[in-house]
């Protein structure tokens, strides 16, 4: 398509479209096409300079390997190994969570080798400046900069030869390209597109940062996300001082990877050991609470379910779940009540998944009626247990994936017991680690409160 003739632009999807139409053809909502002169957007160099583009034989591309440590390895992790030279990452969240301090952090631990810039649309560099000394950071190549003229920015990254440039975020960015103001979908996109050119072009890493909308996609066209190579949302508890990031999008590595950080006075830590976030336990042993393995992000979680039952008053007994689907839940109960001599079937059932992640694999059914049970009974189950295992409808129970890398991570957390499905127990046993293998509901909770 030539080069300057006009496009429609949905501000919904950010799709295009030839002519002006009520509706957008991509997305279906109503005016929301607005037209712009087109300069089409272009994800690789060749394209962007006109040149004709050159294959390349598969074995011999050179750059497909260069990777960058960002100074914390909770973080490499999650951008599958490092970054990418050349590459360009949306990291989203919202306000306050941390994406500057994080980023600062980034730069500072970057730019104590290798040329970085740190280009803010929303802090002035004094307020950076302070943050940086707060944090007790020192980098003798990291440059700061106050501006909002993406063109500006560019140059000065360019002129600095710098390996990596981070922009404070692209809602407050301005391109001459697009005459809209900041933050409208036609600026987001053009933005977009130009530092995805300049890093395909020079070889630096970019990563820009995205504000969220209120139900927590990152603002802007959809588009955004096409066009970047990574995206990674920064995530908390309410109130919680940890910080969960999580790639959902990655062209050079395992996608849903988590990597966890804690708020300090001194910025972000990483927390290596993340099993230990969500096991903050009563010691005395209490009925209704276990430990399972969760697996989630690329690894094994050590979670704390909890479960409280209360005979009911209503002619409905209450069902509520908190981190694992209400529909599993309740297909749990029915189970319990036909293959089991514990029924909740008069009772209110409230379980919990302590510090807040929700986990969707099926290894949680076994410990989450187990804790049901321990409820029902009064009875505390042993401290020193843990248990993961899929429920079938007729009671048995089911192997779940890595069932090995989930013995052996409680092994490592320090727990001497474990109630698995029959298909997960080792032959050779682990030592240090009584496993209890069971084939079906009941004989799993006969083993859990056999004393
Ligand atoms: P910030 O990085 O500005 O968030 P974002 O860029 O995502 O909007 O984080 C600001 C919050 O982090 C603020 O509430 C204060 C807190 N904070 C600390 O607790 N310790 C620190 O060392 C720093 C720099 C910030
Ligand atoms: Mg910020």
């Amino acid at each position: 398509m030539a080069r300057n003739q006009p496009v429609y632009v949905c501000s919904s999807c950010g799709g295009e479209s030839l002519k002006w139409q009520g509706q957008c053809p991509h997305c279906s909502e109503w005016n929301t096409l607005t037209r712009v002169l087109g300069v089409r957007v272009a994800s690789t160099a060749a394209a962007a300079s006109g040149a004709p583009a050159m294959p390349v034989a598969l074995a011999a591309d050179p750059a497909a390997e260069e990777r960058m440590s960002l100074g914390m390895s909770e973080l490499d992790r999650v951008f599958g190994g490092g970054i990418g030279a050349g590459s360009v990452s949306l990291l989203g969240g919202e306000p306050g969570i941390g994406k500057s301090t994080l980023l600062l952090q980034v730069a500072a631990a970057v730019g104590a080798g290798r040329p970085v810039l740190y280009a803010s649309g929303e802090e002035s560099t004094q307020q950076i400046t302070q943050r940086a000394r707060r944090l007790a950071l020192t980098a003798p190549h990291l440059t700061l900069l106050s501006d909002n003229s993406l063109e500006a920015i560019m140059a000065l990254a360019n002129e600095r030869r710098a390996a990596l440039l981070i922009v404070d975020s692209i809602q407050t960015m301005q391109t001459a390209v697009a005459e809209s103001s900041p933050g409208s979908p036609q600026q987001l996109r053009e933005c977009t597109a130009a530092l995805v050119r300049f890093a395909k072009q020079g070889g630096t890493s970019v990563i820009i940062v995205g504000h969220v909308t209120k139900d927590g996609a990152i603002a802007g066209p959809k588009l955004l996300e096409h066009l970047v190579d990574t995206v990674l949302y920064f995530d908390a508890d309410a109130g919680s001082r940890f910080r969960m990031l999580r790639a959902t999008k990655n062209r050079f590595g395992p996608v849903n990877e988590l990597g966890f950080f804690a708020m300090t006075d001194a910025g972000l830590r990483e927390v290596r050991n993340p099993s230990a976030i969500f096991l903050s336990r009563n010691p005395q042993p209490v009925p209704g609470s276990l430990v399972m393995v969760a697996r989630d992000g690329g690894r094994p979680l050590l979670i704390e379910v909890q479960a409280l039952t209360d005979a009911t008053r209503f002619s409905a007994p209450r069902r509520v779940a908190q981190g694992v689907d209400a529909n599993r839940l309740a297909m749990l109960l029915a189970v319990m009540n036909r293959h089991s001599r514990l029924s909740p079937a008069e009772h209110d059932v409230y379980v919990n998944l302590v510090g807040g992640l929700a986990i969707s694999e099926t290894a949680t059914d076994l410990p989450l009626a187990l804790a049901i049970g321990s409820s029902l009974k009064g009875e505390a189950l042993d401290a020193t247990l843990v248990a993961f295992g899929e429920l079938g409808l007729t009671g048995e129970v089911r192997p779940v994936p890595y069932g090995e890398e989930r013995l052996k991570e409680l092994h490592k957390q320090g727990y001497t017991r474990a109630i698995v499905p029959q298909q997960n127990a080792p032959r050779q046993g682990v030592p240090g680690v009584k496993v209890q293998a069971v084939a079906t509901l009941a004989e799993a909770i006969e083993a859990a409160f056999q004393r």
